[in-house]
């Protein structure tokens, strides 16, 4: 007789060593916040209990991953750490060229400087705002083709992230000179962490070839993103997830990856492709800013450590426990009338603040209203995803953002269940007082990327 499995999906990890947090009030948060001009990324991260601002570079790494970084070998050229790193990067995306960058908006910097510039237009299914501010910055115009679905917290569908290929046809048949590449973000982050499935992917990859155009993946994410095709998508749930790796990267051309997720480091990315003169172009501006091709603005330590997270984050015991506990924290906001992205994305919870909040005018950030509160009621550190991120365009016009969230974004093995058991806690209290939360004027702004260092100041 088989025994009936546990329901418990716990840790797959001990810990090994601590942090301490620091308890705070929440009078000494309302006056902190108010010193940061009620912009979260201007707080001192002492001032935080739950830090849940990003899960870039927040993960704990591992016994291995420490033991990998005195392995490291500090050689300016040659250094072996590199062919570590470049052999366990080819063993999951097997591209002809690895080249390491300090983190994953270097590799975007360097890749748009290549082929970007004014009158180009790169799609994707919708780009991160670093990605977004890489491509505007060379003259060039992003735009986001995620299907219907992608754009609505409420809509249920297995794969959010996927591209509207119908529109990604339409735009190579009338401006399909001024395209240089297509991007896919997997898992798609300003869109809710939602994947992409492989037969999306497919598609992508048939129509950019047809053109003539590269693919390159946003890969930061794409250990979740295989998950989430093992589980979801007809056929794969008894394939390997190194294996529907692979798959994902013969599907494209090239990728820019933040070394700073998926693959477990606290700094790194890389830029790989298979385009050797697009290689030696991207190399010779690599070396004007990050470094030797063989260390591209790591240390040798760092490139270790990542060969290891890469090998650690594509267990399956790993991925069912990261999985399972965004969606933990995702059903418990929904018990409270909390509406979030449906169904949860890997690495992070999206709540609807325009759904919560309607008293809010978009350009009142409703998200900020609700990211402020959770810092003064229970000292959790999130971030808007919405008009203080997205509403200023390159031409100075402000309009709305597509949608207004509130991401709580998970760091990789830091925090415990009762942790979230907190931050669903004070999220109840939050919702007690939803209806009389202020909203925000922007005071001051810079002209890319806002949301890092805006001013704001609370209406009435
Ligand atoms: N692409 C995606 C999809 C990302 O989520 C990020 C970073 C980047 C590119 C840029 O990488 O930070 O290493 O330069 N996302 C972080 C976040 C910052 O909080 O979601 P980076």
């Amino acid at each position: 007789m088989t025994e009936a499995p546990f329901r418990t999906v716990f840790e797959p990890f001990r810990i090994h060593s601590v942090e301490p947090l620091r308890m705070t009030s929440a009078t000494y948060r309302r006056e902190k916040v108010r010193e940061a001009a009620y912009n979260l990324f201007q707080l001192h991260a002492l001032d935080v209990i739950i830090d849940l601002l990003t899960d870039s570079g927040t993960g704990a790494m591992s016994r291995d991953q420490w033991a990998a970084i005195q392995h490291g070998d500090e050689s300016y050229a040659g250094s072996p750490s590199f062919f570590i790193f470049r052999d366990a990067v080819r063993e999951l995306f097997p591209f002809a060229h690895v080249i390491p960058t300090h983190q994953g908006r270097a590799a975007e910097r360097i890749l748009f400087q290549a082929i970007g510039g004014p009158g180009k237009i790169i799609p994707s299914n919708t780009h991160f705002d670093t990605t977004r501010a890489n491509v505007e910055f060379t003259g060039a115009e992003a735009i986001d083709l995620v299907i219907a679905e992608g754009r609505d917290p409420a809509a249920l569908h297995p794969f959010k992230g996927n591209m509207d290929l119908g529109r990604l046809e339409s735009l190579l048949a009338e401006r399909g000179s001024d395209v240089p590449c297509i991007m896919m973000t997997v898992t798609n982050n300003s869109g809710g962490g939602q994947p992409v499935s492989l037969e999306n992917l497919h598609g992508v990859s048939d129509i950019a070839h047809r053109h003539g155009k590269p693919l390159y993946l946003d890969a930061c994410r794409f250990a979740e993103n295989a998950w989430f095709i093992r589980e979801r998508e007809a056929g794969q749930g008894e394939r390997e997830v190194p294996d529907i790796v692979r798959e994902m990267s013969a599907l494209a051309d090239g990728m820019t990856m933040s070394a700073k997720k998926d693959p477990m480091g606290n700094i790194g990315g890389w830029l790989a492709l298979d385009d050797d003169d697009l290689a030696r172009t991207c190399r010779n501006l690599l070396i004007l800013t990050e470094g030797f091709p063989t260390y591209g603005g790591l240390a040798g330590r760092d490139l270790e450590a990542l060969a290891q997270g890469l090998k650690e984050v594509v267990s399956h015991d790993f991925l069912r426990y990261r999985i399972r506990s965004t969606a933990y924290v995702a059903d418990a906001l929904e018990r409270l009338g909390m509406s979030c992205i449906k169904p949860a994305g890997g690495h992070a919870v999206y709540i609807d603040a325009k759904a919560l909040l309607p008293h809010i005018p978009p350009l009142q950030f409703p998200g900020q209203a609700l990211a402020v509160a959770l810092y003064e009621h229970g000292g959790i550190r999130s971030c808007e995803i919405g008009s203080a991120m997205f509403g200023r365009h390159p031409d100075g016009t402000e309009s709305p953002a597509e949608m207004e969230l509130v991401r709580l974004a998970i760091p990789r093995r830091t925090y415990t269940q009762s942790h979230m058991d907190y931050v669903v806690e004070v999220a109840e209290r939050v919702m007690a007082v939803k209806d009389d939360l202020p909203g925000y004027r922007m005071v001051q702004e810079p002209a890319q990327l806002r949301h890092f260092t805006a001013t704001f100041e609370p209406i009435g």
